[in-house]
């Protein structure tokens, strides 16, 4: 596993900070969101959209009606937020590993509450609030992932 740190200190640099991510992402990755509420994981979503080419990731919120929110852009973004299912059971009657198997990225909020369901190349961003507008985001991702991001 490797760890790294990014900081942000507006939600614009969180997003800024996703959106370079999303130019090392590939079809198949799994991005787990984890932080408390208005930690900014959906501010990080929006990003990952932008980074992808979503044509309007500003658009992107969190799934409420639809569990599983799709948008398209160089990849398929499928954004799930953990916090409105009941756990890794709905998760997987959601049909969860044929969404893996996709081809798209696939990025959920609250990963934390799913972690068993989730696979073990996943890409793990834990968003700490340490001020107002000031958050660390730690990244933690297997070492061969890793590189991708890190060069
Ligand atoms: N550095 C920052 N990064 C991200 N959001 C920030 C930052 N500073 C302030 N904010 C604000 O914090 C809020 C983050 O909201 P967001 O919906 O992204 O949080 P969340 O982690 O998805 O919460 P929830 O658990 O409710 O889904 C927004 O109102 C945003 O403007
Ligand atoms: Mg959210």
């Amino acid at each position: 596993m490797a760890e790294w740190t990014l900081t942000s200190d507006s939600p614009e640099a969180t997003r800024d900070q996703a959106q370079a991510l999303a130019a090392n992402l590939q079809p198949g990755d799994v991005v787990a969101l984890v932080g408390p509420l208005g930690a900014g994981k959906t501010q990080f979503v929006k990003g990952l959209a932008a980074g992808l080419g979503v044509v309007d990731p500003q658009g992107v919120n969190s799934p409420t009606f639809t569990l599983i929110q799709e948008y398209h852009g160089r990849a398929t973004l499928y954004h799930l937020d953990a916090y409105r299912l009941a756990g890794a059971r709905e998760l997987d009657a959601l049909g969860f590993d044929e969404l893996l198997d996709a081809g798209g990225v696939v990025v959920v909020e609250w990963a934390d509450r799913v972690s068993a369901m989730l696979p073990p190349e996943a890409i793990w961003i834990e968003l700490t609030p340490t001020g107002e507008q000031s958050r660390t985001l730690t990244v933690r991702a297997p070492a061969l992932i890793a590189t991708r991001f890190r060069d």
